[in-house]
Formats: structure tokens, C-alpha cells, sequence
């Protein structure tokens, strides 16, 4: 135990020295964006964002809300890896708005606060539009 904690520091700051660890594992992607989007990203957040219209009442509407901000946290990471990330500049910062706007309304769920929840919801949906107005061609 007394090892274990002593080293962790030491494997955080190779991690930091080396750039990122998470890069040199072989990370195989599978979906592309637009999957990932319809699998995850869309369905977690329209959870998020119909609490102003309906907010979770039961325990097991507040677990399920929980695991909806995990998701939609999640998938933002899945955005930053490997040559999903179109670049280190717009597209990483919308995509880590994203996961902490996820962190933020499970921080939320968690204390059961329908108010903060709408705020990260605003949240959630300024970090769509921020990588949307850039990288989504409409034609
Ligand atoms: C970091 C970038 C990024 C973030 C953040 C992001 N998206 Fe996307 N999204 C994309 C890209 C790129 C596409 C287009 C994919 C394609 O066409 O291959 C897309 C497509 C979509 C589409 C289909 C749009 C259309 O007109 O075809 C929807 C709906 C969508 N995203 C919803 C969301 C929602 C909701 C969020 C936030 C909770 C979100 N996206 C966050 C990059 C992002």
C-alpha cells in the first residue's frame, strides 16, 4: 500500500512527461463521429436536457439520469482520441467543455439539484454548438 501510493505520483508525472500515455496504448476506434453521436453523445444529453421539461422524480429516474451524465461526459473523451480529434485547438476544447459539462450535471444528479442541472445543461449545449458552428459542413 505504502509502494502503491509513493509511486503514483512518479506514473503521473511520466504520464505528463511523455506527453500522454492514453496516445502510445493502441486505442482501436471503432464508430465514426456521427455514430458516436448517434450511440451516445445525442441520447445522453436529450436526457440531460428534458429535465427542465420533466425532472427525475424516483430513485431509479436519478440513477438512470446519473449514467446519461456519465455517457455524455465519456463521449467527449472518445472525441479526443486518436484521429478522431481534428486538431488541438476548437475541436479539444468543445470536446473538454463537453466532459466537464458531462462531470457537472452528474455533480448535479448527484446532489439531486434540478436548478444546477439546468445550468450545466445550458452548459452541455453551448459545447455542442462551439464544435458544431466549426466542424459540422451543412450544405
Ligand atoms: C468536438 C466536436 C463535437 C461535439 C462536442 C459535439 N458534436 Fe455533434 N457532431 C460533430 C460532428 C463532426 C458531426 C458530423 C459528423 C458527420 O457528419 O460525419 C456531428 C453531428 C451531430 C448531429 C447530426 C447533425 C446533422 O445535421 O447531421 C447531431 C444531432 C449532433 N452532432 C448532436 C450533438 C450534441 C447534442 C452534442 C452535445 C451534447 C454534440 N453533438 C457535440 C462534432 C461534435
Amino acid at each position: 500500500m505504502r509502494t502503491t501510493l509513493w509511486a503514483l505520483p512518479v506514473v503521473l508525472s511520466i504520464g505528463l512527461g511523455t506527453g500522454s500515455l492514453a496516445q502510445q496504448r493502441s486505442v482501436t476506434t471503432v464508430g465514426s463521429v456521427m455514430q458516436l453521436m448517434d450511440a451516445m453523445t445525442i441520447p445522453a444529453s436529450n436526457a440531460v436536457f428534458n429535465v427542465g421539461r420533466q425532472p427525475p422524480e424516483t430513485d431509479e429516474e436519478w440513477s438512470a439520469l446519473a449514467l446519461s451524465a456519465v455517457v455524455l461526459a465519456e463521449s467527449g473523451n472518445l472525441l479526443l482520441i486518436r484521429d478522431r480529434a481534428r486538431d488541438e485547438a476548437a475541436w479539444t476544447e468543445a470536446s473538454q467543455a463537453m466532459v466537464e459539462a458531462g462531470a457537472a450535471a452528474l455533480g448535479a444528479v448527484e446532489a439531486r439539484d434540478v436548478d444546477a442541472l439546468l445550468d450545466a445543461g445550458d452548459v452541455v449545449f453551448g459545447s455542442c454548438e462551439a464544435c458544431h458552428a466549426t466542424y459540422l459542413k451543412r450544405e
